[in-house]
């Protein structure tokens, strides 16, 4: 083995006599001024990145970063801290795509507050793991404590319980796992075998294809998500949820499951809760909300009330890491009723035997999908003790009025179209030049958004809406501007307009450039 070469940044501790100079890696009583240093260099590093940045993104192509990170041999290590961060700048941070930027318009990504990162620097170094007391101890209880604050926070009631997880893929996934389980409660192993192909999820068309995938992970039919139209306002429809619900009771299909959105991913939109929770309990369904995007409204100084009914759900998703600006992952499945969650436990003799109920040694893995697993929570809960939760709500409250802003803004522009006011931070528009047809109109705008990325001085989504292509402005940075969304929709209309130029004769065209 190679020596490292170690430079003043980084330099090791010598490792004790006779050991070998990998030990000198792991961290340890022996190691920890290489650790202090090693993680300073690397904070500082992203510190310089995220001060330069005079752009979100610098757009970089693939096959420009692909052969550096392809030329890289990974059996040939560098050996030294300084020398591997500098690698990592070429193939990482100098092209990464920065969410702290006011331009940064695209996805549901948060920029993130300090004390997340904080707890994030801690739990990777302590390394706790969350499936057992014996893995975690305190962190069991501080996990536990989030989740009851988060319940009490949606109104759930004394029974409530649940587990952090991987995003709200996983917590939807989960929820929907439970409603199978209690759908089937008291089947036979034969009668699952009948019942399961005819399981039926009622669900938005506005909805996250998560549920799609879970169905499917969960062995339901192709058709098990039964996909119910939303109204204008893109939000489900109490009545045709009541509908559906009859409609599959005649047809002998049980319904295991109403999942409605607070806080669509595209149209921020948050469906009718109380009036769905309504239809669901006169009805005997199990009703999930998926709040990952719209959980940050649980802190809001002025709009929680968007979320009223919420508290009749049965299972909730919550995200942290999309409003309440946490660093990936974060989230949250829970439940009103703990001892659903028995669905996931399985007792295994090396882990959790079942004598550890009995003795009422706490462990989270009972609970979850996962084994081993991150203690997220302690991101939120240096959050919390950090900031307080007004704080983070205020913060949230502040990117709601700015998309706010942004709507009224594009909506007041001739050449744009802008469709539904979203609740929280969304912006769903496109540019509208009179003259060509959709297909060219779909064709300008998809350019205009690679475009504008590749030109690194701003990233926004896109999104098909009625067949159609459009443009979309997810703002979770309360450091953007109105000026940052005008500059933005500037550099639109001129991309735009310059793809069509070049793809339309002039005479047929009745739009400037821009
Ligand atoms: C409403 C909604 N639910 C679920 C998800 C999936 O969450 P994750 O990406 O954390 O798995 C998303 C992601 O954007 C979402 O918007």
């Amino acid at each position: 083995m190679t020596l490292p070469v170690h430079t003043a940044e980084a330099t090791p501790t010598r490792p004790r006599p006779g050991a070998t100079p990998a030990r000198a890696h792991l961290l340890s009583d022996d190691t920890v001024e290489q650790y202090r240093r090693a993680v300073a260099a690397g904070t500082d590093r992203v510190a310089r990145r995220i001060a330069a940045a005079t752009g979100p993104f610098t757009g970089v192509r693939p096959d420009e970063l692909a052969p550096q990170v392809e030329a890289i041999d990974l059996d040939r290590p560098l050996g030294d801290t300084t020398a591997a961060l500098d690698e990592l700048e070429d193939v990482y941070l100098r092209d990464a795509v920065w969410f702290h930027h006011p331009r940064y318009l695209a996805h549901l990504n948060c920029p993130v507050v300090i004390p997340a990162l904080l707890g994030e620097a801690v739990l990777s170094a302590v390394n706790s793991s969350m499936d057992t007391w014996d893995q975690s101890a305190g962190g069991t209880l501080i996990e536990r404590r989030l989740i009851e604050w988060t319940a009490d926070r949606i109104g759930l009631g004394p029974a409530a319980d649940g587990v952090f997880t991987s995003g709200g893929t996983q917590s939807n996934l989960h929820a929907l796992l439970l409603a199978r389980e209690e759908a089937l409660a008291a089947a036979t192993p034969a009668d699952r075998r009948i019942l399961l192909p005819q399981l039926r999820i009622i669900a938005s068309a506005a909805g996250h294809f998560s549920v799609q995938k879970a169905a499917k992970l969960l062995g339901l039919a192709p058709d098990a998500v039964v996909v119910v139209e939303t109204g204008p306002d893109r939000r489900m429809r109490p009545g045709a949820v009541r509908h559906e619900i009859a409609r599959c009771r005649r047809a002998g299909l049980p319904v295991m499951a109403v999942v409605a959105t607070a806080g669509t991913t595209d149209f921020g939109t948050i469906d009718p809760l109380d009036e769905i929770a309504e239809v669901c309990a006169t009805a005997g369904v199990w009703l999930h909300v998926d709040a990952a995007y719209g959980c940050g409204l649980l802190v809001s100084p002025t709009r929680r009330h968007l979320l009223d009914g919420i508290e009749r759900a049965d299972s909730v998703t919550v995200d942290y890491h999309k409003s309440f600006f946490q660093p990936v992952s974060s989230s949250a499945l829970v439940v009103r009723d703990r001892r659903t969650l028995r669905h996931a436990t399985w007792h295994a003799d090396y882990l959790n035997p079942a004598r550890t109920v009995a003795q009422r040694i706490p462990n989270q893995v009972d609970k979850s999908l996962q084994t081993t697993r991150r203690f997220d929570a302690l991101k939120l809960w240096l959050t919390l003790r950090v900031m307080g939760p007004d704080a983070v709500g205020e913060l949230f409250d502040e990117v709601c009025d700015r998309a706010a802003q942004a709507w009224e803004l594009v909506a007041a522009d001739p050449r744009f179209e802008v469709l539904t006011r979203s609740q929280l931070s969304t912006v769903v528009f496109r540019w509208r030049p009179s003259g060509p047809g959709p297909d060219l109109t779909d064709a300008a705008n998809l350019r205009a958004r690679e475009a504008l990325a590749a030109s690194g001085l701003g990233v926004v989504a896109g999104t098909k809406v009625d067949g159609r292509q459009y443009l979309k402005f997810t703002v979770l940075n309360p450091a953007t501007t109105v000026a940052d969304v005008a500059y933005v929709l500037d550099l639109i209309a001129e991309h735009a307009g310059r793809y069509l130029h070049e793809h339309v004769p002039a005479a047929d065209l009745t739009c400037p450039v821009g």
